[in-house]
């Protein structure tokens, strides 16, 4: 049974709208020729603006060491937004928004760029009016985030202006740190240089619209919430599936692995917000008070029980998608001997009165069958003592799937009676699509993240307890694996849902994974 689209005079296409930003501002770029600035950043801002929600009085600099002049610049973001912008480009949006964009060459680590910088924001304000309203964005590889945010502090561009009250922020990509240490080095760096007001870490799935409505689903509807618990339910699992392997990344990707790439960041926001209790408001600090609450919930995986609770593996030689992919160990730029984890999955529980012994079972992976990422959650099985099991069938539990991405919808799997003489059951599906009953294409999650760091709402980043607190689990998990010193990961062949091991991680407890 699909749900009919509710259209009327369809206030849902307007609910789906963004708003827009009012204050002018300029964002800096820190990271100008990297693959994010082309592939989400400038699309973004280019989508804000093609869908007017940019302010008039707006500009951006982009920031990078390679030489090349605000013309070169501009043609490349031109290419770049033609190739990966959700509208593609229109020409006379485009020209009012390369109008806005200029490029400045410069090391991070030399002082002389922060004072080229200072020079050409006050071009800026006096071109576009942008009123000393600025944002730095830091997209750059986390080893130049020290040199920059000092930089920075050194010429006082930290500062709100206090002429006009001109205000700064710094939106701060990940990966936040390596370990626990490193982050909270890094959170100590950035607070010698800004308030913790003006610190916005980004975590792009909380920019997803699917993800965003998780809280909506939990809260705007009286069915979930009371038995949302532990008496109702039975486990949670969550899996974020990718078809891509590790592609160009492997000079990062092999140091840092998926539990420190997805999980410690991605994952644990999206459980936070299946777990966290209801806020009393939705505001920035009421949130993420929720969510450091449940994040202090988790039970710590001790190093010495990594084994038992979490499995970690590397993809070996296969098919997705019809495409031939090279084993992780013979990928370029991997070290042949790497004990870098391409897919983890852990068990964990969650020490309070809501979800006193309930399994929640994350997973993610490169190269796996499909690509998706999802929530289920699985409701305990009623007592099967009315219907004959040989006759009518076994009941299977409930289970209410969030689907995060692709095909972004909600499903209920219920059980019914199939039509006859006789009681025989069967499960049907009761599915909700974003698509098809709203009709509107769903922005990109760094367009929204962008446009609430413009308005000055923190609410969908991650503050500095809830980040450290997700260290806090990983870095035991971590230290486990340390200890184990494995030589060599477990396989599982690309184009496959992951290796044994993750499916006897569900079966040990009688479980398995919705996908398999
Ligand atoms: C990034 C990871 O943060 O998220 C990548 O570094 C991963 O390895 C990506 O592929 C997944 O994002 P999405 O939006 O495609 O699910």
């Amino acid at each position: 049974m699909a749900t009919q689209p509710i259209e009327q005079e369809n206030p849902l296409r307007e609910g789906t709208r963004l708003e827009a930003a009012t204050e002018p501002c300029t964002v800096v770029i820190f990271g100008a020729s990297g693959d994010l600035t082309r592939r989400k950043l400038m699309p973004a801002l280019y989508n804000l603006m093609h869908e007017q929600r940019l302010p008039s009085s707006f500009a951006v600099i982009g920031v990078a060491r390679r030489e090349k002049t605000d013309e070169s610049f501009r043609d490349e973001m031109q290419q770049a937004i033609a190739e990966f912008s959700r509208t593609k480009i229109d020409q006379s949006v485009w020209d009012s928004f390369a109008r806005k964009i200029y490029y400045l060459r410069g090391d991070f680590n030399d002082a002389g760029t922060y004072s080229q910088l200072q020079l050409a924001l006050a071009r800026c304000e006096q071109r576009h009016g942008t009123l000393g309203n600025c944002i730095y964005y830091l997209s750059t590889p986390p080893e130049t985030y020290d040199e920059i945010i000092e930089g920075l502090g050194r010429v006082g561009l930290h500062r709100p202006d206090e002429k006009r009250k001109g205000w700064k922020r710094i939106v701060i990509e990940k990966p936040f740190g390596h370990d626990l240490a490193t982050a909270r080095q890094l959170n100590a760096r950035v607070a010698t240089v800004f308030e913790e007001s003006q610190v916005y870490r980004i975590d792009h799935y909380l920019g997803k619209e699917t993800v965003q409505n998780i809280s909506v689903f939990r809260f705007a509807n009286g069915m979930f919430e009371p038995i949302w618990n532990h008496k109702y339910i039975d486990h949670v699992q969550i899996s974020a599936a990718e078809e891509v392997a590790v592609g160009s990344r492997a000079g990062y990707y092999d140091t840092t692995g998926a539990l420190r790439d997805m999980i410690q960041n991605h994952m644990l926001q999206v459980f936070a917000l299946i777990a966290m209790e209801p806020p009393v408001a939705f505001d920035a600090d009421t949130v993420r008070d929720e969510k450091h609450k449940v994040f202090r919930a988790i039970r710590q995986i001790q190093p010495a029980e990594v084994a038992r609770y979490t499995v970690r593996a590397q993809y070996a030689a296969g098919s997705v998608a019809g495409k031939k992919i090279s084993g992780y160990l013979e990928e370029p730029g991997v070290n042949p001997k790497s004990t870098t984890e391409t897919f983890a999955a852990i068990k964990f529980f969650v020490d309070n009165w809501r979800w006193a012994g309930v399994p929640f079972y994350i997973r993610t992976g490169k190269a796996l069958a499909r690509r998706i990422t999802e929530v289920v959650i699985q409701f305990r099985k009623p007592p099967q003592i009315l219907f004959d099991e040989k006759s009518a069938g076994t009941i299977d539990p409930n289970l209410l799937v969030l689907r995060i991405q692709p095909d972004e919808g909600i499903s209920i799997k219920s059980e019914v009676k199939l039509p006859g003489q006789r009681v025989r059951i069967r499960p049907v599906t009761m599915d909700f699509r974003y698509g098809t009953s709203f009709g509107v294409e769903i922005a990109e999650a760094y367009e929204r993240l962008i446009l609430d760091c413009m308005l000055g709402d923190s609410t969908l980043f991650t503050r500095r307890d809830g980040l450290e607190k997700t260290w806090e689990f990983v870095d035991k998990i971590l230290d486990g694996w340390r200890q184990q010193d494995l030589k060599k990961l477990p396989q599982y062949e690309a184009g496959t849902w992951g290796p044994v091991e993750a499916q006897e991680l569900m079966k040990r407890d009688g479980r398995q994974w919705r996908r398999q």
